[in-house]
């Protein structure tokens, strides 16, 4: 179903003392400044604090836990990694796949993140899948074409059903990390076209049903005008999710 969603990646960031203490900012923060469950926020620490965060989220509420990544295998012998049942066995309900970072430092092609879409999914996680251009390509005007090809080769092998279960968030490679955010505008230009490739590929009642969510240098000073445009429904954070202040502002931006 579409909702508004906040979710906030933090990377290889924190040690668990600072993750504890993280979380516990942001749980009070937003009990105490927001009125409740219009939007779903969803936190992905590294995978050793998946189990001492979520032990600090209130249960039934706007809280939600998620995974950086998955072992497309069910189990099996694959030295350090870890599977989307294991993530699944300690309280996750979201798995982020297809990061940029992922795909250029760890060479994760579409072909693998079909399939572990699949074992996320055969698992109950629920899927954020994520796509964006790089700089060069959207300058050459292929940013369309490059974003197609990724939901072609990565996405639409999934069913009705499955599909149904999937977040997708766009990122565009230039604005992660490097406080150059997409105007309001190229976000709205990319989300519309993602949607309407969604629609193209399953259709439109599920298009419309499904959250895009924008990342690349969002923050308490630009999520509000990215939120409000039509087709942007939340965000993916970096950064931002790292300071309980601004990651709280930014939940509020709705
Ligand atoms: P920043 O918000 O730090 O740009 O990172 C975005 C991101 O990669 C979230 O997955």
């Amino acid at each position: 179903m579409r909702k508004n969603m906040v979710a906030g990646n933090w990377k290889m960031n924190t040690t668990l003392p600072e993750a504890q203490a993280l979380i516990s900012e942001i749980v009070h923060m937003v009990q105490d400044e927001t009125t409740g469950s219009e939007v779903e926020v969803v936190v992905c620490p590294p995978f050793p604090f998946l189990l001492p965060v979520g032990k600090l989220l209130p249960e039934g509420g706007a809280f939600h836990l998620g995974a950086q990544n998955c072992h497309q295998k069910a189990s099996g012998a694959f030295t350090g990694e870890v599977s989307a049942a294991m993530l699944q066995s300690v309280g996750c309900e979201y798995v982020i796949l297809g990061h940029s970072e992922r795909r250029q430092y760890f060479r994760e092609d579409d072909e693998l993140l079909s399939q572990k879409l699949k074992a996320a999914l055969a698992a109950g996680l629920k899927p954020i899948f994520c796509v964006g251009e790089t700089l060069e390509t959207r300058e050459q005007g292929d940013t369309f074409k490059h974003l197609e090809k990724q939901l072609q080769d990565g996405l639409f092998h999934l069913s009705n059903e499955e599909f149904d279960k999937v977040t997708v968030a766009y990122e565009p490679i230039w604005a992660i990390g490097t406080g150059k955010t997409a105007t309001s505008e190229q976000a709205q230009e990319v989300h519309a076209f993602i949607r309407e490739q969604l629609a193209r590929a399953y259709d439109a009642k599920a298009a419309m049903a499904t959250s895009i969510l924008y990342g690349g240098s969002c923050n308490a000073q630009n999520a509000r005008e990215l939120f409000s445009q039509p087709d942007v429904d939340g965000g993916l954070i970096g950064g931002a999710a790292l300071k309980s202040r601004d990651f709280t502002d930014i939940i509020k931006s709705f």
